[in-house]
């Protein structure tokens, strides 16, 4: 594949803007410039520097973000900053289709929401993360405003009606992990799932923190607004 069209792909500008990169020496194989953009390289694996920074060729991108309170989950945020400028450019300019895409977030968290955030260009790997058909975990920290007791977390079990759907809502795990803090488990992910679902049984979400999607934890090592790139254990652990 030409170095130029490795570039593309991986969401450094259009070809003119990657050929640019190349001629002027701004890429780098193996610890050497290449300023030819029709040199070929096997992109399986290959790894490169462009203007300093160290990137890796993937197919598709996924990525795990530490979401920091007060972020966004849209491309256009109405009040706080997207969580997608805490991204690198070539992130979000992934080409798909040959329209300029970059990765999306595999469902919102609420502005005041923290914790882990999937991005990805995989269309179906989203899909299959957000269809409750496919029940994956998504496991949330919620402090409430007030003590728990162990009737919530019954009721929260066995299901409980939503103002937008007749149909009840149901934790697929629920634990009482202190007098404020409730572990809770969904497979689904409806507008404010967790707030409503607390409110309906007589209290209150005073913060939520997501730990965990699947066997997927948030890595310790990431403070909030840090990302990294899923491994292909984490991606197993994702879809295992
Ligand atoms: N449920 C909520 O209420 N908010 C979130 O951000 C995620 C789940």
């Amino acid at each position: 594949m030409q170095l130029q069209d490795i570039l593309y792909s991986q969401g450094f500008g259009t070809r003119r803007i990657c050929a640019g990169l190349i001629q002027q020496g701004l890429v780098m194989v193996d610890g050497q410039a290449r300023r030819e953009p029709a040199e070929d390289f096997d992109p399986a694996d290959l790894q490169f520097q462009v203007q300093g920074r160290a990137w890796h060729f993937y197919e598709k991108a996924y990525v795990v973000l530490h979401k920091p309170a007060g972020t966004e989950c849209s491309q256009k945020p109405s009040t706080y900053p997207s969580v997608y400028t805490l991204l690198p450019a070539p992130l979000r300019q992934r080409p798909q289709k040959g329209a300029v895409q970059g990765v999306q977030a595999v469902g919102r968290l609420d502005q005041d929401t923290t914790g882990l955030l999937l991005l990805t260009d995989d269309g179906q790997f989203i899909h299959r993360m957000n269809s409750p058909r496919h029940h994956v975990p998504k496991v949330y920290e919620v402090t409430t405003k007030h003590p728990l007791d162990p009737s919530q977390a019954s009721r929260l079990m066995a299901g409980v009606v939503l103002d937008d759907d007749p149909r009840p809502v149901r934790a697929a795990a629920c634990e009482i992990a202190g007098e404020h803090h409730l572990r809770l488990t969904l497979t689904e992910g409806k507008y404010h799932q967790v707030k409503r679902m607390l409110a309906a049984v007589g209290n209150r979400v005073e913060g939520l923190h997501r730990s965990r999607i699947g066997e997927l934890v948030l890595p310790p090592e990431l403070e909030p607004g840090q990302w990294r790139w899923l491994s292909a254990q984490d991606l197993a652990a994702l879809r295992a």
